[in-house]
């Protein structure tokens, strides 16, 4: 067991996210709900995750998913009440599982108390609260533009005044600069420590410190003042964990976020791996190039080493799932998912796994009227409006839509995927009859427990924690080998990306290496379509 009250102990852990609309649905109105979550936690417990990282389960009207909040100390109905979240800290912990909530720092909805205060009159002391900039109709205060299409500024007749908003106009960007402000969000913060909340997760956290006369948004010049400031008075456990999303990292600025002397967050989730199959836009994608990705994991692993942490992730609610993506969702749909998965939990740094892909869930394709998804159906209407055809438009949202992570987690091959009795929210994936949960806990070769037995030797062999990386052959395109050592021991991970067989030799420091970890049945000397391995010896 992880002695979660010391500082640290995140580093051992691995954290499993949680989209609470697509999970399960305990009272069939076809979304997911708190209860349902709770009803899941044994086989989270079973899987051997450390903690959930839960995103928003606050009120919200739902814009874009509980990333638009409107009272930061209630639960939104659907999913359940401040009781269902008590219920469900406590039993997660019995199982040795900590809470890790979605913090949205940055903006609140529209309909929060403080914006609607705001729209009232200039003078009340929430409207500095918000982002204001006087200004006639038609003509914003500059050309910037928000992050899911239009103009970032939205113009409120009453006051004379634009309003700036990095999303959606119903996302309202908060005024960091207002000191009122950013303690609010302290004392919002120190509300659910104080009910057990064991970390947080930071929504684009790296914009907080806007400046938006000058056009800045990413890595404003206060921003890491305010994390420090955020860190001094509202994580003051040293045991709490949080992670800061944070598009603009680069290796140097997540050191500063991820100083081991704890002044600013545990980690980041940065996202350079995961942009490099695109040309510019991320709707425009291009074939992942191996190299490149060989040379970026190296560049965070050999810069983060010692003097910062990394956190590890392939998936996320806003990316499209991996196997489709980088691993093939056809005939090796198995192989290559666990290959994803050996070679990132051979790396240094904390595993996220989303919802899902301990299963190996897939992309979905569906036509354009199934979506939801905010950022995708304005996508689809602005490239429309600028000539695209839509058959071209509507192959990049089934390539890149956020959609593809939010299906309904498949449970079984029953009705909905045992996700709900009533009518799911969202299209559920016609492959659960397949692909689902039930059909991987009855398969000791599945997926699942490929997952399982990763984390499980995560935990065992301490160099998995703090080995040192080295990249081998960094030119071959087809194969990702790599190995990581510490004083006593050592790791090799192998991994073919592609479906062809490739040809291997073990390196001669790993003669008479016991394999760990494989995800075919028996020897082979070539590398089989997908094959992944990891070696280890002593020293
Ligand atoms: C983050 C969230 C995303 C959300 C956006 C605005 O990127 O992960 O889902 O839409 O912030 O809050």
């Amino acid at each position: 067991m992880l002695d979660k009250t010391k500082y640290g102990w995140w580093r051992s852990a691995v954290f499993y996210q949680i989209y609470p609309k697509s999970f399960q649905d305990s009272d069939g109105d076809g979304l997911g709900d708190i209860p349902g979550i709770i009803s899941r936690l044994d086989y989270l417990e079973k899987l051997g995750v450390d903690g959930i990282w839960l995103s928003p389960v606050c009120a919200s009207p739902q814009a874009d998913n509980g990333y638009d909040i409107s009272d930061y100390r209630a639960v939104w109905p659907p999913f359940g009440t401040l009781e269902d979240m008590d219920r469900l800290i406590r039993e997660a912990r019995r199982r040795g599982i900590s809470i890790i909530m979605d913090l949205v720092l940055n903006h609140t909805s529209d309909e929060h108390r403080w914006f609607k205060a705001a729209l009232k009159s200039r003078d009340d002391p929430c409207h500095d609260y918000y982002v204001w900039r006087d200004g006639e109709p038609g003509t914003p205060p500059n050309d910037m533009r928000a992050c899911f299409g239009g103009s970032a500024w939205e113009y409120v007749p009453e006051l004379k005044q634009y309003y700036f908003h990095q999303f959606a106009p119903r996302q309202p960007d908060l005024n960091w600069d207002n000191p009122a402000v950013r303690r609010e969000l302290y004392d919002m913060i120190r509300f659910w420590v104080n009910r057990g909340v064991e970390g947080f997760r930071l929504d684009v956290i790296d914009s907080v410190a806007k400046e938006p006369d000058r056009k800045i948004t990413a890595r404003g010049p206060r921003l890491h003042e305010y994390i420090r400031e955020l860190s001094r008075e509202a994580f003051c456990e040293p045991g709490l964990v949080t992670v800061g999303e944070a598009w603009s990292a680069d290796v140097e600025e997540a050191r500063r976020w991820s100083a081991p002397d704890g002044s600013e967050l545990s980690m980041v989730f940065q996202f350079e791996h995961i942009c490099l199959d695109q040309a510019g836009e991320k709707w425009d994608p291009v074939p992942l190039e191996l190299v490149k990705l060989k040379e970026c994991v190296r560049r965070w692993q050999t810069g983060l080493h010692g003097v910062g942490w990394n956190s590890l992730f392939l998936n996320n609610h806003d990316l499209p799932r991996v196997v489709s993506r980088w691993g093939d969702d056809g005939q090796y749909r198995v192989e290559s998912a666990k290959m994803l998965a050996a070679m990132l939990y051979g790396l240094e740094g904390t595993p996220y796994i989303y919802q899902g892909e301990e299963l190996g869930m897939t992309n979905i394709r569906l036509p354009i009227e199934g979506y939801e998804d905010i950022e995708t159906l304005n996508m689809y209407a602005e490239r429309l409006e600028r000539g695209y055809r839509p058959e071209d438009v509507l192959a990049s949202v089934h390539a890149r839509s956020r959609d593809n992570a939010r299906t309904p987690m498949q449970w079984t091959d029953g009705e909905n995927a045992g996700f709900t009795t009533g009518t799911p929210w969202f299209a559920v994936n016609p492959n659960y009859k397949e692909i689902n949960a039930r059909a991987a806990l009855a398969d000791e070769d599945s997926i699942f427990y490929f997952y399982q037995r990763l984390i499980a030797l995560r935990k065992r062999y301490e160099v998995f924690r703090d080995g040192e990386f080295a990249l081998l052959d960094p030119d071959d395109p087809a194969v990702f080998a790599y190995t990581r050592a510490n004083a006593a021991q050592e790791l090799l991970t192998v991994c073919n990306f592609t479906p062809r067989e490739q040809p291997f030799a073990l390196p001669k420091a790993f003669t008479g290496a016991e394999t760990l970890i494989c995800n075919y049945e028996g020897p082979s000397p070539s590398l089989r379509p997908f094959e992944a391995r990891i070696y280890y010896k002593k020293r």
